[in-house]
């Protein structure tokens, strides 16, 4: 199934297409001054732990000076390092480090919202005739169904309650896709444009590798404000941001002229990469795609692992599905978790962890590994005292806010895990005994040594790093899928049952096994499958004589 337009000599494919992509989450990786947040100088200190890991590029969760109500995500200055994490000099030189040990750096960029301190909006919001008003979008008071006065549609914010703040000094209400505090852009406003570009300019110049853009299905709305119909899918105990279909409020057509507008930025630099989140359909993801005819991101992320039946046959379809709907020459990519949502030991259990890993690390396209999830990390429970995410505290009672799944990374079996001299901002995980780095390096079974063979497995193979599939299937509780290159054929063989199964049409020599004790071994027909066992097999090419028997 891979496209005509791909090359056929993998120094063909960027890096980005060939690499794994690791997502730190700044606030919890290494805290290198005692303050119990992670910053820039501590990344740069373990840098070494993710050339070993052998991870190709970092993505960063923002780092950009900001009062912290959505931890970065409310930017006040799209060109300034917040205090906590460092100074520009600290980036620069972590980014030299990065170059220096060959990967390559991404970081987020935030282009639908800014901070409420964002000097932008505070001009904006200090008179109805200011010349920034515009940048953001105002509207006067509408009366609700029983004639009084209030927010002008029914537009709810994605974090809970209306998507309007009244704004007390002129009247008017400003809207916002998430908190009060991160007031959107108005994107139909050129000026708001050019000053985006010329922040994104900022961090091309300085080096940067690309960008993970926030939340851009969000970045237009309704010019008309026109209410949200009920949601028919909408089930008692979902979360009550879903009351209404949010078709006047994201995805809108307006998009793809601003991402065409990002991609022939990025093109202007060398070899740079876009990849965006939106959380859509798979076939209204693929609009998202940059295609010669309709510049786009280069990876729309595809979240849609994260939410799948952890079933073979399910996940099967999902593959076969995604990789069917692909525009041609664009490239897959594939997330298990990230800073909002589940870790994916928790989702699956962690019994099912190492072969998560596998899957993520042999389909085709990019894989964005999530910081931690090499350790099998699960949820870490939050004492109510110790709560930070501002979901749950806008939505009591519903759900568990983020934090669980953004705790520090524990490096080693000591109190703070090795992630800081002070008092950690978030507890870190009960299991740290035997999840941290140092123990997991030391065993040679441990999921962590796992996930760097794979890795490595992944590199030094084409067919893995950028082949295509052959066949993609289930097989009872086992999913079996091919990935081809030249003349190599892989077969991948994962076992989602708790039992063991045997297989049978399976041939070749063990490259890599979930329990890591099988390396070398012959399967020629049988292939016996431990619980949660995932195999890579290096199957010989059918000749053209086996096949016609
Ligand atoms: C998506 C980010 O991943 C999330 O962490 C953030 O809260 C929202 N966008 C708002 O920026």
């Amino acid at each position: 199934m891979s496209t005509a337009s791909e090359p056929q000599d993998i120094d063909g494919f960027a890096w980005w297409q060939r690499g794994v992509i690791y997502q730190i989450y700044p606030r919890s990786f290494q805290d290198s001054n005692g303050d119990g947040v992670g910053d820039l100088a501590g990344i740069t200190q373990r840098l070494d732990y993710l050339r070993w890991l052998g991870v190709d590029a970092i993505w960063l969760s923002p780092v950009y000076t900001s009062p912290m109500a959505d931890f970065g995500y409310d930017v006040s200055d799209y060109t300034g390092i917040d205090p906590l994490f460092g100074t520009l000099a600290d980036f620069d030189h972590l980014l030299a480090e990065v170059h220096r040990r060959g990967m390559k750096l991404i970081m987020d960029f935030v282009p639908n919202h800014t901070s409420d301190q964002h000097p932008w909006f505070l001009e904006a919001r200090a008179s109805i005739d200011n010349p920034k008003r515009d940048w953001y979008i105002w509207h006067d008071p509408a009366p609700n169904a029983k004639g009084e006065m209030g927010p002008p549609n029914n537009w709810l914010s994605e974090f809970g309650g209306a998507a309007w703040t009244r704004d007390d000094a002129t009247g008017q209400y400003y809207y916002h896709a998430y908190l009060p505090q991160q007031p959107d852009l108005n994107w139909r406003n050129p000026d708001v444009r050019i000053a985006v570009h010329n922040a994104m300019r900022f961090w091309f110049a300085r080096g940067v590798d690309g960008f993970r853009l926030d939340t851009i299905h969000h970045l237009f709305e309704d010019d008309a404000f026109r209410d949200n119909p009920p949601n028919p899918d909408f089930r008692e105990g979902d979360s009550p941001t879903l009351t209404f279909a949010r078709v006047h409020q994201v995805d809108l057509p307006d998009v793809q002229d601003v991402l065409a507008g990002f991609r022939r930025l990025a093109d202007s630099y060398d070899a740079r990469v876009l990849v965006g989140e939106a959380y859509l359909p798979l076939e209204k993801v693929m609009a998202y795609y940059g295609t010669p005819a309709r510049p786009g991101v280069h990876l729309p992320f595809n979240f849609h692992l994260i939410g799948a039946a952890w079933k073979a046959s399910f996940i099967a379809d999902l593959i076969a599905q995604y990789d069917g709907l692909l525009p041609p020459g664009c490239w897959p990519n594939w997330v298990l978790g990230n800073h909002d949502r589940a870790r994916i030991a928790t989702r699956v259990e962690p019994a099912n962890a190492p072969l998560a890993a596998m899957l993520l690390l042999t389909l085709r396209g990019t894989p964005t590994l999530y910081y931690g999830d090499e350790l099998g990390l699960t949820d870490v429970k939050i004492p109510p005292e110790r709560v930070q995410d501002p979901w749950e505290l806008r939505v009591p009672g519903f759900g568990f806010g983020r934090d669980p799944v953004r705790t520090p990374m524990p490096w080693e079996n000591t109190a703070a895990g090795g992630f800081t001299a002070g008092e950690p901002w978030l507890p870190l995980n009960d299991d740290l005994a035997h999840k941290n780095v140092e123990s997991q390096r030391a065993d040679a079974k441990s999921l962590l040594r796992f996930v760097r063979d794979m890795i490595a497995l992944r590199r030094r193979t084409p067919a893995l790093a950028v082949g295509g599939y052959g066949i993609i299937e289930s097989r009872g509780e086992v999913l079996v899928y091919e990935r081809l290159w030249g003349g190599q054929r892989l077969t991948v063989f994962l076992n989602f049952a708790g039992t063991t199964v045997y297989t049978p049409l399976a041939q070749g020599n063990v490259l890599l096994s979930t329990i890591a004790d099988r390396t070398g071994e012959t399967v020629s027909n049988l292939l016996c499958l431990r619980p949660h066992e995932g195999i890579v097999l290096d199957t010989p090419q059918q000749s053209e004589s086996d096949e016609n028997i």
